[in-house]
């Protein structure tokens, strides 16, 4: 039944974007739909692919900026703008093309971080579901946020919020706790709401018994449906057997040196460190981190992207080459998987936190900026499964606390000890929400029987 029905599934063009909603493609099209990736020109010129995926189709659309994608935009502003106009027109005319060449779509499933794809499916008769790629929790901030329901900036020194636990200002997003941060992407953010009630379906990938109170909450305005965690089938409930991994990558992962280099260490040895494909370390930070972890008795494997390289302190690499391995990208699932891993400092970027939590690897918080810092206030206090690594009054977290962070989880104390078992703990819950008949599985599958309907 299902087999004729074609999905097209549009992720904002960023990796923290692609990949869950890349994932949830194989998913669907595991459940016997048709699905399809849109990506942007410029995306598309610069992936690479491990295990290319059978089960999806690419096509692309303009983001109005071929050539460089978003860096060859002026400003976050121009881009935004110019994705909406550009991209709603280059949508509709592969909406078009495609019913004239005998793919006709019966329904679009958009990253939340463009609104605009709604109108133009509702436009072409098209229904759609939105899918919202941060936590529940944070969805309802920024819910709250879009109705006038949470004043910007928070008033007072907490916020409390209908099944959210209390969270101090500081932990909100920073979008909204440095308002005025970033006017192109608080716009954004808040505008995932602006027309969401006229969406088919809205999805968020979270799992129910995760987020359990806000997503009763959320349920009361929409029919939410909760898919996640969006991680390759093969780290999870492994019954996809070719799904091993998200498929598309921006850059280029260092995979044998990080595997060769992680095979020599003991059980539980190694602080992974990462802070995602988008978030810029200050130079002072970067010391700080470089520090900490020369002060820990652990070895270390921390991703640098190229253009951080240049933060790192004077010699660094060659000092402490008997100790660490810095690349510049690395298969990340893997990493986690690797048994030498004992923690993960991240910067809590939704996808690493859902990584860690379906891979049981315990973490410490660094959070950055957007969705991060309610990230990792639940990490530390919703959930157990880390510690959070605090600034100090510069907004700099040292290489005191850094190391701090890093015994406290990896040598096993009493609250490392209660972190580890917490982390197992969510791993499974993770497990049985994906397997079959799982709280996300049931909601796919309903999701499939109403889209085929
Ligand atoms: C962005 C935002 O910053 C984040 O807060 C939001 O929740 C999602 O979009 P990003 O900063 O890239 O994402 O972080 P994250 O969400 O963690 O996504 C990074 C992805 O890249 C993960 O899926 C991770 O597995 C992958 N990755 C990261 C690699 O494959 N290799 C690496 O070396 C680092």
């Amino acid at each position: 039944m299902a087999n004729g029905t074609h999905v097209l599934v549009l992720p904002f063009p960023g990796q923290g974007h692609i990949n869950p909603m890349l994932q949830f493609a194989s998913r669907l099209a595991s459940k016997g739909l048709k699905t399809t990736l849109v990506t942007t020109v410029f995306i598309s010129k610069s992936i690479y692919s491990d295990h290319p995926i059978a089960s999806t189709s690419f096509r692309t659309i303009s983001d109005g900026f071929d050539e460089g994608g978003f860096a060859q935009a002026k400003s976050p502003d121009i881009y935004l703008s110019t994705f909406k106009s550009v991209g709603s027109q280059s949508l509709a005319s592969l909406i078009k093309e495609l019913g004239d060449t005998g793919s006709p779509v019966h329904a679009v499933i958009y990253d939340g971080f463009m609104a605009w794809a709604l109108d133009v499916a509702k436009q072409l008769g098209i229904r759609a579901a939105v899918f919202l790629t941060q936590s529940c929790a944070v969805n309802s901030i920024h819910y709250h946020v879009s109705r006038g329901l949470l004043k910007v900036p928070a008033e007072g020194s907490s916020v409390w919020l209908p099944g959210l636990p209390e969270l101090k200002v500081w932990e909100l997003p920073s979008l909204i706790y440095h308002h005025g941060s970033y006017p192109a992407w608080f716009d954004t953010i808040v505008n995932q709401f602006s027309n969401i009630d006229e969406a088919d379906w809205v999805l968020v990938n979270t799992f129910y018994e995760l987020e359990k109170e806000v997503v009763d909450w959320m349920s009361k305005i929409w029919k939410l449906g909760t898919i996640g965690p969006t991680i390759p089938s093969m780290y999870l409930d492994k019954r996809l057997k070719h799904n091993k991994d998200y498929g598309l990558q921006l850059l280029h992962p260092n995979t044998s040196a990080c595997m060769r280099w992680l095979n020599t260490k003991p059980n539980g040895s190694v602080v992974y460190v990462s802070f995602g494909s988008f978030a810029e370390v200050g130079v002072e930070q970067m010391a700080e981190i470089a520090w900490g972890l020369i002060g820990t008795n652990a070895y270390f494997l921390w991703v640098v992207r190229e253009p951080e390289e240049p933060k790192l302190p004077d010699n660094f690499k060659h000092m402490t080459r008997e100790k660490g391995l810095i690349v510049r990208w690395c298969p990340q699932l893997e990493v986690l998987k690797h048994g030498s891993v004992g923690c993960f400092v991240s910067h809590c970027g939704y996808n690493s936190v859902l990584e860690a939590l379906g891979l049981g690897v315990p973490m410490v918080a660094m959070p950055q900026w957007a969705d991060q810092a309610t990230n990792a206030k639940h990490v530390e206090d919703v959930w157990g499964v880390g510690v959070r690594a605090l600034v100090d009054e510069k907004g700099i977290v040292r290489r005191e606390t850094i190391k701090q962070c890093i015994n406290e989880v990896i040598m096993g104390g009493e609250r490392g000890n209660e972190i580890k078992k917490n982390s197992i703990k969510w791993k499974n819950l993770a497990i049985k929400a994906a397997d079959h008949g799982g709280s996300s599985d049931k909601n796919i599958d309903e999701l499939v029987a109403k889209i085929t309907s």
